[in-house]
């Protein structure tokens, strides 16, 4: 099968296409990405050469241009994904995550594909106590979790109307290598890495649930060869954390790796105005995976984080690349100016 994976550059995706080319070498993969701030192709590097993985530049908008491609099957990350970006600008989060899917699902219905849509927990909004299940209320609080609430109705409705085959994953947080360190856990180890203010938004008692990036890989993969056409499953690792907790952990065990002295890392919280809207705790219920698709996760938090730390520490200069902005670089060098489009 060829498969078209949107937005591979990504965190997630660039997690996901390596593991499918590793996991499935029956598989050819496109990795079809518009190299957003977010997409860095250096997440890639290692298997950039492989016979059965090509790298097309595009937005998922382009229509006419997805159309041209050849593939029998589509695996969809491509997003715009952090909350806060979304407060400050909504319209490239409408325009991405609900136009593009929109696109996506017209090309799917064309040829008749298989399309998995990879969607998060935020779409149910907030829940003071006990678990969403897939039953749950589409409730979105931010502009980010409108705009994904928005393309799972679309996937919906494209079943309902045209019986398209189509599926929705609800993933919780994620962390692991290749995090763009804009979000929390990695924005922790490398502000920690280099004295930096660790910014505290609100009483920092918020709570997420942690999954390891490989787990929702897995997950995924599962999903796509296995489950029935218009099912939605939630991923979850079970793994309700709050922020201080995991700001806590993080600064104590990089003290532990590094040496760095452990009151002065702490010295380094700062708290902040808290994020508008923000969504109190998300609390997910997995079972629904592991009961019909023998799915759970792997990955010990308490492992999957001091691995996370061990490779932050040592690939260093991939987010310092980031945050200096060289890596926007890469794509030139490897691929010349051109943009497939
Ligand atoms: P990311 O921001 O790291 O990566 C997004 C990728 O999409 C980038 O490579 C970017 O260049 C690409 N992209 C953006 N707009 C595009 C467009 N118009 N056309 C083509 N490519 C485009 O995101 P992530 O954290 O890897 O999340 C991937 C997906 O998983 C998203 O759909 C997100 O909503 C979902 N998700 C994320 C998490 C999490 O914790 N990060 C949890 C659950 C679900
Ligand atoms: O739940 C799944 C979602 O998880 C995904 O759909 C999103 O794409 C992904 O970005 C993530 O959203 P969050 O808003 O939960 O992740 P973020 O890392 O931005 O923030 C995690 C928590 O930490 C949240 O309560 C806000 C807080 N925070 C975040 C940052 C960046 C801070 O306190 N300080 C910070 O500097």
């Amino acid at each position: 099968m060829k498969i078209l994976v949107t937005g591979g550059a990504g965190f997630i995706g660039s997690n996901f296409v390596r593991y499918l080319i590793g996991s499935h070498p029956e598989h050819t993969v496109i990795n079809f990405d518009k190299l957003t701030y977010a997409g860095n192709l250096e997440n890639l590097r290692d298997i950039e050469d492989l016979p059965n993985y090509t790298f097309v530049r595009g937005d998922i908008c382009n229509r006419p241009f997805l159309d041209s491609l050849e593939f029998d099957a589509i695996i969809h990350f491509a997003a715009e994904s952090h909350v806060d970006r979304s407060i400050l600008d909504s319209f490239p989060f409408l325009q991405t995550n609900v136009i593009g899917t929109q696109s996506l699902l017209e090309v799917a219905r064309k040829r008749n594909c298989r399309m998995l849509h990879v969607s998060t927990d935020e779409v149910y909004g907030s829940i003071a106590q006990g678990l969403f299940t897939e039953a749950s209320p589409i409730e979105p609080n931010s502009p980010y979790a409108a705009s994904k609430a928005s393309s799972d109705l679309l996937v919906r409705a494209y079943h309902e109307t045209f019986g398209l085959d189509v599926m929705i994953t609800r993933c919780s947080n994620n962390y692991g290598p290749y995090q763009f360190p804009e979000k929390l856990i990695p924005l922790v180890i490398s502000h920690a890495v280099e004295g930096k203010q660790i910014p505290i938004y609100g009483d920092g008692k918020y709570v997420r649930d942690w999954l390891h990036v490989a787990d929702h890989c897995r997950a995924i993969d599962i999903v796509f060869h296995k489950a029935r056409a218009g099912s939605v499953y939630n991923i979850g690792g079970m793994n309700e954390q709050m922020n201080i907790e995991i700001i806590g952990s993080l600064l104590t065990k990089l003290a532990e790796k590094t040496g760095l002295d452990r009151n002065s890392l702490f010295n380094l919280l700062t708290p902040v105005r808290d994020r508008l809207g923000h969504d109190r705790r998300y609390a997910i219920d997995p079972s629904k995976i592991e009961r019909d698709l023998g799915w759970k996760p792997e990955t010990g938090f308490e492992q999957g984080l001091s691995e996370t730390i061990d490779w932050y520490l040592a690939n260093r200069q991939w987010w310092e690349r980031i945050i200096s902005g060289d890596y926007l670089d890469y794509y030139k060098t490897q691929y010349g100016e051109r943009f497939n489009e």
